[in-house]
């Protein structure tokens, strides 16, 4: 167990390197296991969630080694079809692999997935896409089983565009027999980086980031060297930092177009914000105003692995301010937390009521999920005086480095063992 005890109010100066995004590495991973021909996936983030993805992956047969920062997968000797529940609880994620796994055996059998606990997170759209292929699917003592003769590619329109669905139904879809179209497909861009992932290796897939993606089937899928996007949630979550902070921070290898609903917000509170290629600059001297609402949608909408961050933000503004969460159903957990702090908050329903106090104070607060988590640690580097998150392992999930890349701008953070 580890916590980070952080000394706040520091402003922050200097520049940091967005990692690639986990979103867009984790399917990317989970679509290594189509193609028996070697993927090598480059600047992959050291983070926890990557790194029980890549064990999912040796418990499959496939082999993964790293080199440096890059990882090369060779699924050629994949020869197992289940998931164990040890490792499906670990990580929402390993759901993906039941599309690879239909896919490549004709079987699939996975424990239902963990993950952050932020709500309900139903897969009926996932198994509901997959069924429109031509998989049959059972459900006995937490597992999910699916076997088929064939995949057949069929039309398939999403009650909402889940992004895993999306995800998913496109990994099932690469090799089957025709052509599948996904209506009301998610458009979130780590969707489009899967579609260059997957036609780097020979697949034919288009659409990918309007709500209509087209999957036609191909027989062969080949190897490949791939770059994924940058992490537009990293990236948020140190613009949101030096907006709470003050200072100056530079952002490299980023894009404001995937993140401009948060610059938005951001100019609204009164942060100078600058944009030049892969790079975001953000200035803040003066207290920030309050923005009137914020309300996570799918992209393009504000998303909702950033609210927790603007939350914390919000609570440090002049004025009041409305955030509204309409995906997931309890992702306020660290709301009780913030209030340890000295945060003015209500919660009523799906809506966290927020009136701007002059500044944290330093407390002992609990990480609950990946994204509170990073939002209690900005609040902490913020704070006067001391604070310590515990239960960091959340946010080991998604942050690579993230005590590094905050010292190195000047915040006042350790990693303790406790
Ligand atoms: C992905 C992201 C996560 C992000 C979320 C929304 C990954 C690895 N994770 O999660 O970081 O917060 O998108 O941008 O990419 N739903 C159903 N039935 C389903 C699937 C989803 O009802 O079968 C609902 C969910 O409960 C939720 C909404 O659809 O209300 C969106 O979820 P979804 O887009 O699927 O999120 P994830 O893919 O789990």
């Amino acid at each position: 167990m580890e916590k980070y005890v952080i000394n706040g109010g520091n402003k922050l100066y200097g520049r940091v390197k967005i990692q690639s995004a986990k979103n867009s590495v984790l399917p990317i991973l989970a679509a290594a296991v189509l193609t028996d021909g070697k993927v090598r996936i480059l600047n992959v983030p050291h983070i926890t969630d990557v790194g029980n993805m890549v064990k999912i992956l040796i418990r499959l047969g496939c082999k993964a080694e790293y080199s440096g920062e890059d990882i090369l997968i060779d699924s050629s000797s994949a020869n197992c079809f289940e998931i164990p529940s040890g490792l499906a609880h670990e990580l929402r994620s390993s759901i993906f692999l039941l599309g690879s796994l239909i896919s490549r055996f004709r079987m699939a059998k996975i424990a239902f997935p963990g993950g952050c606990d932020i709500g309900l997170r139903p897969v009926d759209l996932h198994l509901n896409g997959l069924k429109r292929l031509g998989v049959e699917i059972t459900e006995k003592n937490g597992y999910i089983l699916c076997k088929c003769e064939k995949l057949t590619g069929n039309e398939i329109m999403l009650d909402c565009p889940s992004v895993g669905a999306t995800e998913n139904i496109m990994l099932a879809a690469v090799k089957a027999e025709g052509a599948t179209v996904i209506k009301n497909a998610a458009r979130e861009p780590e969707i489009e980086d899967l579609q260059k992932f997957l036609n780097a290796i020979g697949a034919k897939v288009s659409g990918a980031g309007s709500g209509t993606v087209v999957i036609e089937g191909v027989k062969n899928l080949g190897s490949t060297d791939f770059q994924p996007m940058n992490d537009r949630i990293e990236a948020g979550t140190f613009l949101v930092a030096a907006a709470m902070c003050g200072g100056e921070v530079e952002l490299e290898r980023t894009s404001s177009e995937n993140i401009s609903s948060l610059l938005h917000k951001l100019r609204e509170n009164g942060c100078n914000i600058h944009t030049k290629n892969d790079k975001i600059v953000l200035e803040r001297s003066r207290r920030l105003m309050s923005v009137k609402s914020v309300e996570t949608q799918p992209y393009p909408g504000f998303p909702t692995d950033l609210q927790a961050q603007i939350t914390a933000l919000l609570c440090i503004c002049k004025g009041q301010s409305i955030v509204t969460e309409n995906l997931f159903e309890t992702r306020f957990k660290y709301v009780p937390e913030l209030r340890k702090m000295g945060a003015d908050i209500t919660v009523i329903n799906r809506s966290a009521f927020v009136r701007g106090v002059e500044r944290f104070k330093g407390a002992t607060v609990i990480a609950h999920d990946l994204r509170g988590g990073a939002a209690l640690v900005l609040a902490g580097l913020a704070a006067e005086g001391r604070s310590e998150v515990l239960d960091i392992s959340h946010i080991d999930r998604g942050y690579g480095s993230f005590e590094y890349k905050l010292r190195a701008i000047g915040g006042d953070i350790a990693r303790v063992a406790i």
